[in-house]
């Protein structure tokens, strides 16, 4: 199956149609983690909620608009990381990401966004990304944070997450950023 190796056994691949089944495993097992931070969660009531998710990413994938990857370790879905909707005329995008609970703390999400930086700048030729979270969301603020993107402003109200409107900080990293940055860090 199409992937990439981002290290320790954990692998990054396209979510496909056959992967709804786990894809809404790990979601069900996970609402309680999710629900503080991400709209969604209370709107996947079943499989064919999963599938349509992947299915509008594949769509996305497919127009070269961006795409949604599953996160493995080993055989198991351990979580997701996607690229919302590439603005070609801008050369720029933004990254969202999830990970099982049981799963955090070990690195395995900035090595994940790392990786799809690369292909971003590297491959795609993007110009900019960014990374869109609540201020208190500690966990993930720390993934842009560690990896060099800047802060560069809040938006009020911006967000719909934990059952009311909150601010979003907006995080961003450039191409010439992330360049320097691989230069001089050859591991994350
Ligand atoms: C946000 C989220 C993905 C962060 O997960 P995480 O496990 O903290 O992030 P990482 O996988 O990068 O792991 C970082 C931890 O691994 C450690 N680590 C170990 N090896 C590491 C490595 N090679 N590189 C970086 N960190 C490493 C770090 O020190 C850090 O540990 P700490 O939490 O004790 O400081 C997770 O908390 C989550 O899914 N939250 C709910 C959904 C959510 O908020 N999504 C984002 C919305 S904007």
């Amino acid at each position: 199956m199409w992937g990439i190796l981002v290290g320790d056994g954990i692998w990054l691949r396209l979510l496909e149609r056959h992967h709804a089944e786990p894809l809404f495993a790990l979601t069900d097992r996970n609402r309680e983690h999710l629900r503080p931070w991400l709209p969604w969660v209370d709107d996947v009531r079943e499989v064919g909620d999963s599938l349509a998710f992947i299915e509008k990413g594949l769509e996305r994938f497919a127009r070269g608009a961006g795409y949604e990857l599953g996160i493995w370790l080993e055989e198991n879905l351990i979580g997701v990381i996607g690229v919302h909707s590439i603005d070609r005329a801008n050369a720029s995008t933004s990254i969202g990401y999830w990970l099982d609970a049981g799963h955090q703390g070990r690195g395995i999400m900035t090595r994940a966004v790392a990786t799809v930086l690369d292909d971003l700048f590297f491959v795609r030729g993007l110009h900019r990304v960014e990374i869109r979270v609540a201020p208190e969301n500690h966990r993930s603020r720390a993934i842009p944070e560690r990896l060099g993107f800047r802060m560069e402003g809040i938006l009020r109200e911006a967000g719909r997450y934990g059952g009311r409107w909150g601010d979003l900080m907006v995080y961003a990293i450039l191409d010439r950023e992330w360049e320097a940055r691989r230069h001089y860090t050859s591991c994350l």
